[in-house]
């Protein structure tokens, strides 16, 4: 029999792309014993976006999450989402400090890592998976990810020969992220059926949104074409912006009398978790029901989920939500200009922002983010397709641009030894250095915050005394 397997999503991208990654450990801890035996492929809940989350809005530390997921799910493959040489920032980091982020994540929990870069220019997540093959375990799994976006020059032979690379570079399995939920079922079919047939018993996924209502027709194509694994979520956190419902998939699946693997009783007592939690979030306005609706004009916008609800929170704060449309209409005209990056962290923001401060400004690019700026540069890696000349020449001038990897192989160690010495004796561990290299305010204010109640509940005992 035919065997698909499903990745819930509930803990990280569904999170993160209904709520903006605001749900806490706290809220779904006790449930976790029983995802444990569900019999997930994997179960999705670190990187992405739950890394500055926790540090920045949650209180979190982002590896006493991981080590709590670890304890809790024994027997599952604990699996996130890295953004190569990004690792889970903005920006690329030196080879160092990526390898020792995946040695540590790896220590702390982690089995499978999903390894992208948004421009598909894989000489960014070489680092990460040679690192992943050096300190890995049993049960560690390399995931070569490409990122799909549709563009006149993302064709399906071109996503063949990716897979290809990705599978002579030596990754175990291969995912294709579709994070706008654009693929259609037809580009599922060519798309999958090609690169089975390039990279034969390969164990292949496929990530999607159901942001356009595609999501379901997509995976059904998908599955009659050789998919090995998708990634759903719990119904309660799926559809809209987030994945395809796990339970939906589950009872299609065994129509077509394909066994996933998953006890039924679970994933529906999963669910039922989940129910309250979803609309304790909807009655506090954190989930937008915004965010759980179809919108098929992401087929014009190629605007993933978590970017759509980003975008909704920053101009709802901006009191500007009445250029949400505008801003909108703006983005395939910037992508364009850039050479059709795939809208993925970090150049979903990085495009985003830049729409939207075009159409704030109310004159295109009289402003250019830095981040915009150092991806003009070249920084970020090579653009599927050459940047426009105009916008380009007002960046560089009469420079060229430079090639990002010269700048990531120093291995010279600074960063640790610049990171521990600003840490002080804030520092307990080395995934408290790698947190303030990833992040250094909300690290900075995290520790202090977990010293100063420390130091208040060493006085609350021995008062107690
Ligand atoms: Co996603």
């Amino acid at each position: 029999m035919k065997k698909v397997q499903l990745t819930e999503t509930v803990l990280r991208d569904a999170n993160q792309s209904l709520m903006a990654t605001r749900l806490p450990y706290a809220d779904y801890e006790d449930i976790l014993a029983d995802m444990d035996k569900a019999g997930y492929y994997s179960i999705e809940c670190w990187g992405g976006a739950t890394f500055d989350s926790c540090l920045r809005y949650l209180n979190e530390d982002p590896w006493e999450r991981l080590r709590g997921l670890k304890k809790n799910l024994p027997n599952t493959r604990l699996q996130m989402l890295l953004r190569g040489q990004n690792l889970l920032g903005y920006k690329h980091y030196h080879d160092d400090v990526v390898e020792k982020f995946i040695e540590l994540s790896i220590k702390n929990g982690i089995d499978v890592i999903r390894i992208f870069d948004a421009l598909n220019d894989f000489r960014n997540i070489e680092t990460a998976l040679n690192a992943t093959k050096k300190y890995a375990n049993a049960k560690t799994i390399a995931s070569g990810c490409i990122s799909y976006t549709q563009s006149p020059v993302h064709t399906v032979d071109k996503y063949i020969e990716m897979c290809k690379e990705l599978k002579k570079m030596g990754f175990d399995t291969i995912c294709l992220k579709d994070m706008a939920g654009t693929m259609s079922p037809y580009e599922a079919e060519h798309l999958i059926k090609g690169i089975k047939d390039a990279i034969g018993d390969m164990t292949l996924i496929l990530h999607t949104h159901c942001t356009t209502g595609m999501a379901y027709m997509t995976i059904t194509k998908a599955i009659e074409s050789g998919i090995d694994v998708i990634d759903t979520a719990c119904s309660a956190f799926s559809g809209g912006t987030s994945q395809p419902s796990t339970e939906t998939m589950f009872y299609a699946l065994q129509q077509y009398g394909i066994d996933c693997g998953l006890n039924e009783d679970i994933i529906n007592k999963v669910n039922d978790y989940f129910k309250p939690i979803k609309q304790k979030y909807i009655d506090n306005g954190q989930l937008n029901p915004k965010s759980l609706a179809t919108d098929a004009q992401a087929l014009v916008y190629k605007v993933p989920g978590g970017m759509l609800s980003n975008m909704i929170a920053n101009l709802t704060d901006m009191h500007a939500m009445d250029k949400f449309d505008a801003a909108l209409a703006e983005i395939p005209k910037v992508r364009a200009d850039l050479g059709y990056p795939p809208l993925v962290t970090p150049l979903s923001q990085m495009v985003g922002n830049q729409a939207v401060t075009n159409v704030l400004v109310g004159e295109r690019y009289k402003n250019i983010s830095k981040e915009v700026k150092n991806y003009i540069k070249g920084e970020y890696g090579i653009a599927p397709a050459p940047i426009d000349p105009e916008l380009s020449k007002k960046v560089l001038g009469d420079d060229k641009p430079v090639d990002c990897r010269v700048e990531d192989k120093k291995r010279t160690g600074e960063d640790f030894a610049a990171a521990k010495e600003a840490l002080g004796d804030l520092c307990r561990c080395e995934e408290d250095v790698m947190s303030y290299i990833c992040y250094p305010d909300q690290t900075l204010k995290f520790l202090r915050d977990r010293k100063a109640q420390e130091e208040n509940e060493a006085v609350y005992t021995i008062e107690e005394m």
